[in-house]
């Protein structure tokens, strides 16, 4: 199991990231608008945005992201988009209302 792996798979049911709370706080309920969780690891707060009405496209460079998401998530979500691959290898990111990127630039890898 890799180093990421390991840790993403424990942190499915801790509570959501302070700064990830106050993002949220500040911009309001997602009404459908579109968030970006930038190495988002389990999920946790790409959960919270979908609880939170958000769209949301989590991105993270981990083969297994898709199943631990869905796992932290509850199954598959018609608001989720969960896309796998490197930072290095994104040219774009879609129109976004809030970018989060929790613990996951300052500690990149490359892939
Ligand atoms: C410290 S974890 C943070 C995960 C989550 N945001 C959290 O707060 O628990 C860093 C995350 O960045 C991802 N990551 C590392 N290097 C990456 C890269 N080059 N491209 C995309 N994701 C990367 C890892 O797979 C891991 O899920």
């Amino acid at each position: 199991m890799s180093h990421w792996a390991l840790y993403n798979s424990r942190q499915s049911t801790r509570p959501i990231r302070e700064l990830c709370r106050q993002a949220m706080a500040l911009t309001g309920p997602g009404a459908g608008r579109t968030a970006v969780d930038l190495g988002c690891g389990a999920g946790r707060e790409t959960a919270a945005l979908l609880a939170a009405g958000w769209r949301v496209v989590a991105h993270d460079s981990e083969p297994g992201t898709q199943l631990r998401i869905s796992r932290t998530v509850g199954g598959t979500h018609e608001r989720l988009r969960v896309r796998v691959c490197g930072f290095e290898d994104l040219s774009e990111l879609p129109p976004a209302d809030l970018i989060y990127a929790g613990y996951s630039l300052p500690h990149q890898s490359s892939t």
